[in-house]
């Protein structure tokens, strides 16, 4: 049996040496290392091989099939090799590639921008503050003032994930960050904030809010609002305005201007929306954008928090990242910003 063994590796051996092509090598693999191939015709055998001899056979097997595999992964390696030379002129592995440099990601603009606002408000006092999405309609409306009957609460305008004619305090994918006021004022008066010599409460709270809208140009069922909310003693409209003018001039530049319109918000009383007049580039006129809603907070809402309205005053604002960003970029549609095509990303 080892002779037969010694045989067949020789013959393998120099067959496979004259071997030059694939398909060769492929009637070579079938004719030794095959389902029917000399080795496994000669294993057939092995059964009558007597007792004391078996080890000895077993390892020549076992060495005869790793000396055919080695040859047989040489062989191939050996005519992968060459191919390309008898195809065409050799890859030259030392040219530099076509792209010098690696693709570099980069920041969504929507980060950038919510990134950039926080800064500005931080350098005038702000701090940032946070809430959660899954919200409940306590913090969503009815702490803000805004009673059962409202129609902002009716269903077909909200995410709500509870049945609000089944729960008493139905939850929700928050709709606006005002949510963020309710829940920065409950912390602090739980934390004992709110007697006299208390310092003010200063925050912005950038986030994602949810509402069931349709979605075209300027509309999404996810954006994001960034809100404002400052309670000291005495604060008034003048602040508000002061406040807005120095933001719309620290991130749009010197020229930025601010107009207040009044309006109506539960929340807030007196109640406007704002609009910033910004200059996209230097060969463009300045235009209006109008960017959201603002006020004194409503005596209502602090005592929903807790705090004496006799003691404390304060501003609101809130507006959409979105908004200011498409004004900012010249950005035609809100769609782009969530598309995530990589030609858009990258201009930004
Ligand atoms: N939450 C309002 C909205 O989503 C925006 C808003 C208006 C926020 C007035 C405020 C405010 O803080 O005072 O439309």
């Amino acid at each position: 049996m080892l002779e037969l063994l010694n045989q067949i590796e020789s013959s393998a051996l120099t067959d496979i040496a004259g071997v030059s092509n694939a398909d060769a090598l492929e009637q070579w693999r079938i004719a030794y290392l095959g389902g029917s191939g000399k080795v496994k015709t000669a294993w057939a055998g092995f059964k009558d091989v007597p007792k004391d001899q078996k080890a000895a056979v077993g390892a020549r097997f076992k060495t005869l099939n790793e000396a055919l595999d080695k040859a047989l992964a040489e062989k191939k390696l050996q005519l992968a090799s060459a191919a390309p030379a008898a195809a065409g002129p050799q890859l030259d592995v030392t040219e530099p590639g076509l792209i010098s440099a690696a693709a570099v990601g980069r920041r969504h603009i929507i980060s950038r921008v919510r990134d950039e606002l926080v800064d500005v408000f931080a350098r005038m006092g702000f701090d940032v503050a946070d809430g959660p999405e899954l919200e409940d309609d306590e913090h969503n409306f009815i702490k803000l003032n805004i009673p059962p009957e409202h129609p902002a609460r009716d269903p077909i305008d909200n995410f709500y994930i509870d049945d609000p004619a089944r729960h008493s305090r139905p939850r929700m994918l928050r709709s606006q960050t005002s949510t963020v006021q309710i829940r920065v004022m409950e912390q602090a008066v739980a934390a004992g904030w709110g007697v006299a010599g208390s310092p003010p409460i200063k925050v912005v709270a950038p986030g994602r809010v949810y509402r069931p809208d349709t979605v075209d140009a300027t509309h999404s069922f996810m954006f994001h609002q960034i809100e404002g909310l400052y309670v000291d003693r005495g604060v008034t409209m003048s602040d508000l305005k002061t406040t807005l003018l120095s933001f719309a001039k620290a991130y749009f530049g010197p020229g930025a201007e601010v107009r207040l319109r009044p309006s109506f918000f539960p929340f807030t009383e007196p109640s406007a929306e704002f609009d910033m007049k910004i200059r996209l580039r230097p060969d463009q006129p300045e235009r209006w954008i109008e960017l959201g809603g603002c006020g004194l907070v409503d005596p209502a809402v602090f005592e929903a928090c807790g705090i004496d309205p006799e003691m404390w005053t304060g501003f609101a604002f809130g507006f959409g990242i979105e908004r200011l960003a498409m004004g900012k970029y010249g950005i035609p549609d809100i769609r782009m910003l969530f598309e995530n095509d990589v030609r858009f990303l990258q201009q930004l």
